[in-house]
């Protein structure tokens, strides 16, 4: 019998929506400013087309001013770093986020630090990497999926987790390592693994707090799973069921309903908090590129 919380993570994005298109519409009012978006997008991966979609329609609906670039497959570094450039200049422009992956001519490091950090609401360029890093995170632009997590994690435990074990799956630097920093931040006792993790079903099995983060379906299985934990699935893998595509996480949804306290479905849990908080980190931006806290 299924006993653990579904965490949905699609309701509370909504929530999260509104609140921001109600701040977005004071600021404009009250400050004549409006929050502005651009996204970058190169090539035509269809997936990545999906997500620049959904990106630029939340940002809609929160109220901002949204725009996208599309540049072909075979755009140059030139091309891309000469947009950036004049996207870092732009003054009706506040966070600038160029979809991953770019194709292979393309150094994916040096276009994500070309951003300038005030306007790096992905939370990817080296100083906001820093200041996450070293605590300072009410500075920070931190990466949109970690700090969407961290909201459910809050939502299901506090803001403070002294005393609880947490496994983050996953060293990547957009998801592990910031995922990690906020956990240790909020005090919990973190362990970070990976691909050359030993014995990892034991390792995650000492988990209060178990974040998925790998990209492989329903890696976790039930039995890893310590009875009472709150799951977080960040993965999404497309896989092919009864002659039919659907999105899946890297969590044995169904069995970690038996044993968990709290897990989050794959969709409806971390995608829609992650493009929220690209919404609510280019609030920020916008807040502070015009001196208001
Ligand atoms: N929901 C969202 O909004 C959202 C946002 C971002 C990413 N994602 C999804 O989250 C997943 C991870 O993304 P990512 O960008 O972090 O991926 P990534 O850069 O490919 O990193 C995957 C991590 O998983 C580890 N790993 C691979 N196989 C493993 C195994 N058998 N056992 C233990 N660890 C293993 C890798 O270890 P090594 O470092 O040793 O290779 C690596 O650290 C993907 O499915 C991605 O689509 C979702």
């Amino acid at each position: 019998m299924p006993n653990a919380n579904r965490i949905d993570g699609k309701a509370k994005a909504a929530e999260l929506s509104k609140i921001i298109a109600q701040e977005t519409a004071e600021l404009s009012s009250e400050h004549d400013l409006k929050p502005g978006l651009a996204v970058v997008i190169v090539g035509e991966d269809p997936a990545s087309e999906v997500y620049v979609r959904n990106k630029k329609r939340t940002a809609e609906t929160c109220g901002f001013h949204s725009v996208q670039h599309t540049l072909s497959a075979d755009a140059s570094m030139k091309d891309v770093l000469g947009l950036i450039d004049e996207l870092n200049t732009n003054s009706e422009i506040h966070g600038i986020l160029v979809q991953l992956p770019l194709p292979e001519q393309l150094n994916e490091n040096l276009v994500t630090q070309s951003i300038t950090p005030e306007k790096d609401v992905d939370g990817f360029h080296y100083e906001n990497i820093g200041k996450l890093t070293a605590g300072d995170t009410d500075k920070a632009f931190v990466p949109c999926t970690p700090a969407g997590c961290m909201l459910m994690i809050e939502d299901q435990l506090g803001r403070d987790l002294s005393g609880l074990n947490a496994v983050v799956v996953g060293r990547s630097n957009i998801v592990g390592k910031p995922m990690a920093s906020l956990l240790l931040q909020a005090n919990a006792t973190v362990t970070i693994c990976h691909s050359r993790t030993k014995d990892l079903p034991a390792v995650c099995r000492e988990a209060d707090i178990l974040v998925a983060a790998v990209g492989r379906p329903a890696m976790v299985k039930g039995d890893w799973i310590k009875p009472g934990a709150v799951v977080i699935d960040v993965g999404i893998n497309r896989v092919e069921e009864g002659g039919k595509s659907k999105l899946t996480g890297d969590v044995d949804f169904a069995a970690a309903t038996e044993v968990a306290a709290a897990v989050t479905p794959v969709p409806g849990g971390v995608g829609p908090m992650t493009i929220i908080m690209l919404m609510s980190n280019t609030l920020r931006a916008a807040r502070r590129a015009n001196g208001l806290t």
